[in-house]
């Protein structure tokens, strides 16, 4: 039974704990209920909610929410080597990982203890420690808002890139991805340990033929003495994106800034943490109020427990303009803001 709600406070679907309404709330269990709630005539404005990890809400929403909460994981094939796993979009995402890794089923490991849930997965490529969504993707199966029409994207058609999609770009807001197929391996499983914390933590543990739940368990301890959790410390994990500057740009700043730390994306490409570049202007462990730049890692944006959107928003503003004049280098957000687009 579909039960819409009325001025319902979205503080517990945002994991950055922001206090903002909805002028109307419906939580889907069922494609059925979904396809349902997209024909409703009397609400022409509709936002989709996945895990709410990672969003920032700066106003009310005068909208009709829906949360989608589909569940279930299944095995649709498998050989010696591999095995295909549909997860659907309202399953917890790190749930699903160590249901993976529990089954002996390798390559999610490194994106352990991610926030957020399967269906916002691909919109932003979500990626840690080496590996990305897109690296152990097949497809999405999604209906498109305008005509309820079910529909299934390939990997090639999501057009992955650094945390960011088609789902984020020309497809941004049209369709709701509704489950996600995954291939995974079967021992012998090839890891992903060269990231420095995961060598140097395994190494700690005197793990010298690690497997997936050592790996998992290494990715879990660095992100917990790094990471708020959003339980503890609402945030929305990385707020910034690392910002990818020329090989001329990038030769001029590190000359200036010979210490900074970088990555060779390619040839004319070059990443800068945008973590290195906040804490260099000043702001990690910073606070106003109770809108905050974590102690631990300077490109997570706190919310210590009444900030609303607003408060955040000026503080990343603050932050954008203030890496901007002393290093001449764009850091955008990797969150989506809601709310202010309209202004
Ligand atoms: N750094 C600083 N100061 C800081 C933070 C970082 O100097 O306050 C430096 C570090 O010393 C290091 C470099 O910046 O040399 C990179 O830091 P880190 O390894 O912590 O990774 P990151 O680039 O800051 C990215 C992802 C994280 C992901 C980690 C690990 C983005 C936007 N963020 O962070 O993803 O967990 O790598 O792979 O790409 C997320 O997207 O929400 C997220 C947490």
């Amino acid at each position: 039974m579909l039960k819409i709600e009325e001025n319902i406070s979205l503080k517990a679907y945002n994991t950055f704990g922001i206090e903002a309404k909805a002028r109307y709330f419906v939580c889907v269990n069922t494609i059925e209920e979904l396809i349902a709630v997209l024909e409703l005539p009397n609400f022409p404005n509709k936002l989709v909610l996945g895990g709410g990890s990672n969003v920032l809400i700066v106003e009310d929403i005068d909208a009709l929410v829906i949360r989608i909460n589909l569940k279930g994981i299944q095995i649709l094939k498998e050989d010696e080597h591999t095995v295909e796993i549909r997860a659907m979009a309202g399953e917890n995402w790190h749930s699903f990982v160590e249901w993976a890794v529990n089954n002996n089923y390798g390559g999610l490991e490194n994106l352990s203890l991610i926030p957020g849930n399967v269906g916002t997965a691909p919109i932003q490529n979500i990626g840690a420690y080496g590996v990305e969504l897109k690296d152990l993707f097949i497809s999405c199966q999604v209906i498109e808002i305008s005509t309820q029409k079910l529909l299934s994207f390939s990997k090639q058609e999501c057009q992955f890139g650094y945390r960011n999609s088609i789902f984020k770009t020309e497809q941004r807001g049209k369709y709701i991805i509704l489950s996600v197929d995954f291939e995974l391996s079967k021992i012998p499983h090839q890891l992903n340990t060269s990231y420095g914390a995961i060598e140097s933590e395994l190494l700690q543990r005197h793990t010298a033929q690690p497997t997936i739940q050592d790996v998992s368990q290494a990715v879990i301890k660095i992100r917990q003495s790094k990471l708020p959790d959003p339980a503890n410390l609402g945030n929305s994990g990385s707020f910034f994106k690392n910002p990818e500057i020329s090989k001329k740009a990038f030769e001029e700043f590190i000359e200036k800034n010979p210490k900074a730390p970088f990555y060779k994306i390619s040839e004319d490409t070059y990443k800068i943490p945008a973590g290195w570049l906040i804490e260099q202007c000043g702001y990690k462990g910073k606070r106003y109020g109770d809108a905050g730049v974590h102690e631990k890692q300077a490109l997570v944006l706190v919310n210590y427990g009444s900030a609303s959107g607003m408060d955040i928003l000026t503080l990343a503003k603050k932050i954008q303009a203030s890496v901007q004049c002393k290093y001449g280098i764009t850091i955008v957000p990797e969150v989506n803001i809601i709310g202010e687009i309209k202004k």
